[in-house]
């Protein structure tokens, strides 16, 4: 029983190992740069927001930032001062978006 555990565990983790992998190579962070330019009204220019109320997302783990844009885009996340500029996003967009933060220093 406690060696079935294990391996289960094994396997889990292998799983998500590669699902991390995976997402980390879709993404471009060159041409999410371009495509995050309007973000940083508010994210700030290198991710780094000045306003309590916006979370900065220098830094962030891509594959949580690329789930929370699609969350916002598709309406499982609601914010309506962001959904204006998500809404419209391609998946590819999202990934882009995601691995460009991800490159960028976060907050000290
Ligand atoms: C008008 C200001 C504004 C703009 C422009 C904006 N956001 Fe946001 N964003 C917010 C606010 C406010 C939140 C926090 C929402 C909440 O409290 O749940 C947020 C949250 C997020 C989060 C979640 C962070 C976390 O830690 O969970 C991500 C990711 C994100 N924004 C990405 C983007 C991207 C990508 C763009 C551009 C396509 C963008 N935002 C444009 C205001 C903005």
């Amino acid at each position: 029983m406690k060696s079935t555990i294990h391996v289960a565990a094994a396997a889990l983790a292998a799983s998500l190992l590669a699902t991390h992998a995976a997402a980390q190579e879709t993404g471009n962070a060159e041409a999410g740069k371009a495509k995050a330019a309007l973000c940083a009204a508010c994210h700030g220019p290198n991710g780094i927001s000045i306003n309590p109320l916006w979370p900065s997302l220098a830094g962030q783990q891509p594959v949580y930032l690329a789930k929370q844009i699609r969350a916002f885009r598709d309406g499982e996340r609601v914010e309506p001062t962001m959904q204006p500029f998500v809404v419209n996003l391609t998946d590819q967009d999202v990934e882009d978006i995601a691995a460009y933060y991800a490159t960028l220093s976060p907050c000290p």
